[in-house]
């Protein structure tokens, strides 16, 4: 049973990007106790960080076929642009978990649009890593795991 995570442009400089709306923990931090909460499930965790558009549609296309059952999805940047992760999340037609650690509809109306969400099972904003870490254990709990 496998959650996987993406991450997209700039997550890479989580920790010293914009400290007071991103937060000071680090990409692997967090990727680490993602980790540790699917291994407590009994299941496993693959996280992927691109700084590209067209990493990330390969990615989620890998995913059609590699054992992935659900997808949590921080796209960054590529939330408020980005045609083509909406059609490669619709083509592989997993469950995702649009996840933001900024509260995007605080911010700038540039980001207040997602290309994303009407796609999504669920959207978090807001609440800083603690939104990957709830998006995780609700992937593992609608996948059965146990002890999630
Ligand atoms: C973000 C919000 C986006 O608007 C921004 O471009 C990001 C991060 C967030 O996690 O709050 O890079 O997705």
């Amino acid at each position: 049973m496998q959650v996987l995570v993406l991450h997209g442009p700039n997550l890479n400089l989580l920790g010293t990007r914009e400290p007071e709306v991103y937060g000071s923990q680090t990409l692997s931090q967090i990727d680490a106790e993602l980790s540790a909460i699917a291994t407590e499930a009994g299941a496993s965790l693959t996280s992927f960080q691109s700084n590209h558009e067209g990493a990330l549609v390969d990615r989620i296309q890998a995913a059609r076929t590699d054992g992935t059952r659900f997808i949590v999805i921080n796209p960054a940047a590529y939330t408020h642009t980005s045609v083509a992760i909406r059609d490669a999340l619709a083509g592989v037609s997993l469950p995702f978990i649009e996840v933001h650690l900024s509260n995007i509809h605080r911010r700038e109306p540039f980001r207040h649009h997602s290309y994303l969400s009407d796609l999504a099972v669920g959207v978090i904003c807001g609440l800083g890593a603690n939104g990957y870490r709830l998006a995780v254990r609700h992937a593992l709990a609608s996948l059965g795991a146990v002890g999630a």
